[in-house]
């Protein structure tokens, strides 16, 4: 990328093509992959905040494709959903234009026919890097997913009833790990450096309880960017759609460790287990010149705890005749919900009355939740997807700015979003 003296009058340039092709996962070990630019994932997509990305699409897959920027302000007409645009047809191109007014780890996925496309890896990532005091060793960009395959490393099909029904309770879950698309490849990091590793949730269905090995981390970013504190865990929990940065390190030459998954139980049939992504090698020492904040940066709050709420969702699993069961939004599947006037602070209260987790997905907005289960959360982030457990509530305000037409929110499970747990909106 060239130098950047004026960072918002920069024009980022890309090209993805989509197609099938077949990818190595491990040695000896191939699938049939449908991706972007013959890899998996699609390339690293860079920016600075301001800049305009400007991404030609050509769809040579043998069905319709759109590209769905998630987690980016960006306006609806580039928002790669069926309500915006017409499909790219196979052969056919789109070219997406937008300005990048947030820093953060984002990504970009299909978002047509999703449980078949992304389950086959149509999804990469996409950085927009600020101007911080935030100085760091080193960076990765992780994407984590899973493919559920046959001995013969095919992808399942849905299979007679009760599969099928169980897939649609449990979202699409595999036992093949992959980090940038590989199983369990190793991954090595000097020792004395702190790095900044931003991990993106690219998986249908999986729950991720990231770990390593015991060792303590900061968070330091969420969906939206920079927390206001450094946060010092040692495992956080990742659900589909959602991403986290993290400072890892300094850790000691020499030394190796897993990046895994603890279980996390979210009322599956298939039960959640502890899985390896990676490993980590610890090579030879080397100086560091990492810096981090204690205040990373100022997050203002949009609304108090107690802000009257303006509009009710309810998110439940209902049965179905036809499906077994149906995923519902306000008691209704692939509904539509009222306009929302822009510059009208909206506080939305989400309730989850189902047995089971939904991680709750609003396009094109960064939301903050004021409130979950009558208490005030420990920190304010700026978030785009968030995870309600069973029988949970939350609060979350957000403000439409001008950026009027058609939007959507969903579970970002993508086989729940399929069965109809997702509402349209208009911003107007
Ligand atoms: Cu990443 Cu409509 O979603
Ligand atoms: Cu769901």
């Amino acid at each position: 990328m060239k130098s950047h003296h004026h960072p918002t009058s920069q024009v980022i340039s890309y090209e993805l093509e989509a197609s099938i092709f077949s990818w190595e996962i491990a040695e000896g070990k191939t699938v049939e992959a449908w991706g972007f630019n013959n890899q998996l994932p699609g390339p690293l997509l860079r920016a600075r905040k301001g800049d305009t990305l400007e991404v030609k699409v050509k769809n040579n897959l043998p069905e319709p494709t759109m590209i769905h920027w998630h987690g980016i302000r960006l306006p609806a007409s580039m928002d790669g959903t069926g309500e915006v645009q017409k499909p790219i047809e196979p052969g056919e191109e789109f070219t997406y234009r937008f300005v990048v007014p947030d820093a953060g780890t984002f990504w970009y996925h299909s978002h047509a026919n999703e449980t078949f496309q992304m389950e086959r890896g149509m999804y990469g990532g996409l950085i927009v890097e600020e101007g911080t005091a935030l100085v760091t060793d080193g960076e990765k960009v992780f994407l984590l997913d899973d493919m559920k395959l046959t001995a013969e490393n095919e992808f399942t099909k849905p299979g007679w009833f009760i599969p099928r029904i169980m897939e649609r309770h449990d979202g699409r879950e595999g036992d093949t790990l992959l980090i940038n698309g590989k199983e369990n490849p190793t991954i090595s990091i000097a020792g004395g450096q702190a790095e900044r590793w931003r991990f993106i949730n690219a998986s249908s269905a999986r729950y991720i309880q990231l770990y390593l090995g015991g060792k303590e981390f900061k968070i330091i970013g969420t969906d939206g960017g920079l927390l206001e504190h450094p946060q010092t865990v040692t495992q956080v929990l990742l659900t589909p759609g959602e991403r986290i940065e993290i400072i890892a390190g300094p850790f000691t030459e020499g030394e190796s460790f897993l990046i895994e998954t603890l279980p996390y139980n979210r009322m599956t049939f298939l039960k959640a287990k502890r899985q390896t992504f990676a490993t980590i090698q610890v090579g030879a020492q080397k100086p560091s010149v990492a810096y981090i904040p204690q205040i990373l940066r100022k997050i203002e709050p949009l609304a108090e705890k107690e802000a009257p709420v303006s509009r009710k969702l309810k998110l439940s699993v209902g049965p179905s005749l036809k499906h077994g069961m149906d995923f519902l939004v306000n008691g209704d599947v692939h509904t539509s919900d009222q306009p929302v006037k822009v510059g009208e602070l909206q506080v939305w209260e989400v309730a989850n009355s189902s047995l089971m987790d939904h991680p709750f997905h609003l396009h094109g907005f960064f939301f903050q939740v004021i409130e979950e289960n009558g208490e005030a959360p420990d920190y304010i982030a700026w978030k785009d997807t968030y995870n309600l457990p069973p029988r949970s509530r939350i609060k979350i305000a957000w403000m439409p700015d001008d950026r009027p037409g058609e939007w959507m929110y969903h579970c970002h499970i993508l086989e729940h979003h399929a069965a109809g747990m997702m509402a349209h909106f208009e911003v107007v």
